[in-house]
């Protein structure tokens, strides 16, 4: 099969290399397009844009594929646990039991938050989304840590850094919210149930760490740690490729993950459920009409990805997950029953089956969340946490990337031709 494509354009033949991945993706690279013909492409949403060659995760949409460094994300949530898995994705290999147990000593070592920045939380209104606290947070890190070098090293301890403080961070930012006694970090915690224990101990009535509460965390944590170049992701690269800080990177990404279109659906599909509940008496076949209305700008949350062309893979274990979560903790949750329901009608519904629509990774994640006792409006923030590991491995993929360029997209204008600049006196 030929390595090059023919372009054909104002009579004239352009050669174009075409780059085929190590899982055979194919893909046409135009990075000397525009040199070579004038022309530039045009692709809102990059739906058809590589915009990076990556070795971290790879995905493909029509077969419902994941894999992280080329481990499928279903023995991944089985056997791993997120410090692994967040080793695995940044450093590209599994780690060895010492490198393991040396990592969690680091992350340990960093876990706590200068006392300084507890009077942040403070200033912040009551009604903040946690998102938005989050992702200044983030950014505030650089002032408190500024000794940023380029060696590896440093690298290494800044990383390790992010990764631990942001569940402090979140943990914190819950008890302030309302109003209780900071928890710190326990060094003899383990990073998931060390956040659990942060979220909900209190003198009143100590955390009983609870086994399958924490594995369903390590779970959900595993399942959203990196997705390819989705919006998020691709805001890291982008923003980090002015060479910025890396806290200011993730700061980006977290702000990008809010949106409901993206991390923010997480939150949305429980709110659309607790909706069809209470206003629609659980009834789910108005949402699904809804959603089909093309004059009605509701879509049916947690449904549809711009990858994923069948069932997402991390929406089969999220599935079996909140199953498993909600029995062993004895919950009964009738958002559960309704979103079931809401499935199986939308999967037998023709639009739905025409448009390729099948549930995403936050169809079910919000339940089980609610399961962990996590408040509706922090469900995007763990969503956060969980893409970490994914968003500082393809930052630091990006800044060695010896062919890595400013992200500098190019347009087609099509604004006024030239004019000249009235005087406002005699503007009419
Ligand atoms: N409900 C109803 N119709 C939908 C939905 C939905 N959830 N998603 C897509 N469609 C329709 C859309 O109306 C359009 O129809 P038509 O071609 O007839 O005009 C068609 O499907 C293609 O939609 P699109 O918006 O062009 O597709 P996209 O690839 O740009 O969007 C998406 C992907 C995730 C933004 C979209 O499916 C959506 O809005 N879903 C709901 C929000 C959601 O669950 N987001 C979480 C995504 S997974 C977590 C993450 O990785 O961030």
């Amino acid at each position: 099969m030929s390595d090059h494509v023919k372009l054909i354009y104002d009579g004239k033949t352009y050669e174009l290399p075409v780059i085929t991945g190590s899982e055979g993706e194919k893909g046409i690279d135009i990075s000397a397009l525009r040199q070579t013909t004038g022309l530039i492409t045009l692709d809102p949403g990059f739906a058809n844009t590589g915009s990076c060659v990556s070795t971290i995760t790879f995905m493909n949409g029509e077969k419902g594929i994941l894999r992280y460094r080329g481990i499928p994300v279903e023995q991944l949530a089985e056997y791993s646990i997120f410090t692994e898995t967040t080793y695995l994705l940044i450093n590209g290999v599994l780690p060895t039991r010492k490198q393991l147990n040396q990592f969690s000593i680091l992350l340990n070592d960093n876990s706590l938050i200068h006392e300084d920045m507890q009077s942040f939380f403070q200033s912040f209104p009551r009604a903040s989304h946690p998102m938005g606290i989050l992702s200044s947070m983030v950014t505030a890190l650089r002032s408190f840590y500024p000794e940023i070098k380029i060696t590896e090293e440093e690298i290494n301890l800044m990383v390790t850094r992010l990764l631990s403080k942001i569940r402090t961070l979140a943990a914190m930012s819950y008890k302030i919210s309302r109003g209780h006694k900071v928890v710190y970090p326990r060094p003899d915690l383990s990073y998931c149930a060390n956040f659990l224990n942060m979220m909900f101990d209190n003198p009143v009535k100590p955390y009983q760490i609870d086994e399958d509460q924490v594995r369903a965390l390590n779970i959900f944590w595993i399942l959203h740690a990196d997705h390819e170049q989705n919006c998020s992701t691709s805001t890291v690269r982008m923003v980090g490729s002015g060479r910025v800080n890396l806290y200011a990177a993730i700061s980006a990404g977290i702000a990008a993950l809010w949106g409901p279109l993206h991390g923010g659906a997480n939150q949305a599909v429980i709110e659309m459920l607790t909706k069809i509940k209470e206003e629609d008496s659980g009834n789910v076949a108005k949402s699904v009409e809804r959603a089909k209305d093309k004059n009605d700008p509701f879509r049916l949350m947690g449904f549809g990805h711009r990858v994923y062309k069948t069932y997402d893979p991390r929406a089969k274990i999220m599935k079996k997950t909140c199953d498993g979560v909600l029995e062993k903790l004895k919950i009964s949750d009738p958002l559960l029953d309704i979103a079931k329901e809401l499935e199986e009608v939308a999967l037998k519904d023709n639009y739905f089956i025409d448009h390729n629509l099948y549930p995403n990774i936050d169809f079910y994640s919000g339940i089980v969340l609610r399961a962990l006792g996590i408040p509706t409006n922090m469900f995007t923030v763990m969503f956060a946490i969980g893409r970490l590991p994914g968003w500082i491995a393809q930052w630091k993929e990006s800044v060695d990337d010896p062919n890595w360029r400013l992200s500098r997209p190019r347009q087609i204008y099509a604004g006024p031709a030239p004019i000249d600049y009235v005087p406002i006196e005699d503007r009419i």
